[in-house]
């Protein structure tokens, strides 16, 4: 066991709680009324429009992607620093990743993507690195100008509607976070959640995907469509189909398969309900604490928590930079540490250095500030149930290597 993990998921009384209630209670295992009941809370914490709840952020992702539309053919932009699975989501329905550089905050760089922009290209991908959003106003700014709308090509309906390409936002770590005083799902045409285990709030394997989309669109109509194509295209859910004598349905389209099961929802409600009560505040505190002790040496390069424009970081990841340290330099550290029992990680190599995309024709040397970030990136343990004395036995560590 180690002495102080990198992360654990939070499985209290709640979660367990909110689980037994519905194996005991409802009678149901699959999508039902915990799923119902989650997207309603998701609903009521982030202010958008409609919520589909699906089983992972990349299954999320795909469903956003098909039901605008995207497939062989399309070119979809994503940051060189991220989670594969941002990149994946758009290989595995055909399209062509097209990646670009990020700001020294580890966001998609908004001049790179203007420049990376094409006739084919269908979707951007930002990504809330650490919970730390991206900028939104700028990336929007250069999708709604007019040599982007005059170049973009619709090839349906749903993208002759948005007449640009579409901002689908990975927030995969951002719930929680506001950028400009707006919170994460309110913030893009799409956006989607993870919750997977190691996530602000989890269950266990899950996502969601929140919609906020221009008036041209009917949200409820959209809901409706992606809630079907999230279940084989099924006319019915098992749920809705739960009455007596109301069996029959159809196939309508030729959906995937990734709802949300209902236990998993449990798990996450019971999360949702105490997340800006407690939750949030614990991270928030844990991460002032980070910020504080390390600041004592001027060689750390200190992830933001807020900034004076309104935008706040959901605090999902402690993303440390050791200014002047090398690559071998900052796998050492983590080594040595590893060796007290102190679990650290690095967020994230970039994906032009991983087999799959090198083999695509990504090379590193095309996107240096991504090379750079990594190099000396160290994260540290962050989560709830984190014993503040933890944080100061993290912080005497890390401050030795760099006297
Ligand atoms: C930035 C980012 N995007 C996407 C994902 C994929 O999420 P999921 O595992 O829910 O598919 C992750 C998961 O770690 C992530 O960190």
């Amino acid at each position: 066991m180690n002495k102080i993990p990198f992360s654990q998921p939070l499985i209290d009384e709640d979660v367990i709680a909110e689980v037994l209630d519905s194996l005991v209670n409802t009678g149901w295992l699959t999508s039902g009324p915990k799923v119902q009941a989650l997207e309603a809370a998701l609903l009521a914490y982030t202010g958008a429009q409609a919520i589909v709840c699906v089983n992972s952020w990349t299954s999320g992702a795909m469903l956003a992607l098909k039901w605008f539309g995207v497939g062989p053919g399309d070119e979809v932009i994503v940051p060189a620093y991220t989670y594969a699975a941002t990149a994946l989501c758009a290989l595995n329905i055909g399209a062509r990743v097209v990646m670009v550089d990020v700001l020294g905050d580890f966001t998609l760089d908004p001049e790179q993507l203007e420049r990376a922009i094409t006739p084919r290209t269908k979707a951007i991908i930002p990504v809330d690195l650490g919970g730390w959003p991206a900028d939104y106003d700028r990336i929007r700014h250069i999708l709604e100008d007019d040599p982007v709308r005059s170049r973009f090509s619709p090839a349906t309906l749903v993208q002759e509607k948005l007449g640009r390409p579409l901002i689908l936002a990975d927030a995969a770590h951002s719930i929680g976070a506001r950028y400009r005083g707006r919170k994460s799902g309110v913030c893009a045409d799409v956006t989607v959640l993870s919750f997977h285990s190691v996530k602000n709030i989890t269950t266990g394997e899950g996502g969601a995907v929140c919609l906020q989309l221009p008036p041209s669109f009917d949200p409820e109509a959209e809901y409706r469509f992606m809630k079907l194509y999230s279940l084989n295209g099924q006319s019915k859910s098992t749920y809705e189909k739960n009455i007596p004598g109301d069996w029959r349905y159809d196939i309508v389209e030729q959906g995937l398969k990734v709802n949300m099961p209902d236990l998993s929802a449990a798990v996450g409600l019971a999360q949702i309900r105490k997340y800006d009560r407690q939750l949030l505040p614990e991270r928030f505190e844990l991460f002032r604490q980070y910020q504080e002790q390390l600041g004592a040496s001027d060689r750390m390069v200190l992830p933001l928590l807020q900034n004076g424009e309104g935008t706040v970081s959901s605090a999902h990841l402690f993303l440390l930079r050791i200014d002047g340290m090398t690559e071998s330099g900052r796998d050492a550290i983590i080594a040595d540490m590893a060796c007290e029992g102190i679990g650290l990680n690095v967020h994230y190599i970039p994906l032009p250095m991983m087999t799959l995309f090198r083999n695509l024709g990504f090379r590193m040397e095309d996107y240096p500030n991504t090379l750079r970030l990594y190099m000396n990136e160290i994260t540290l343990p962050l989560y709830n149930g984190l014993p503040p004395e933890s944080v100061c036995v993290v912080c005497d560590k890390l401050l030795q290597y760099t006297r």
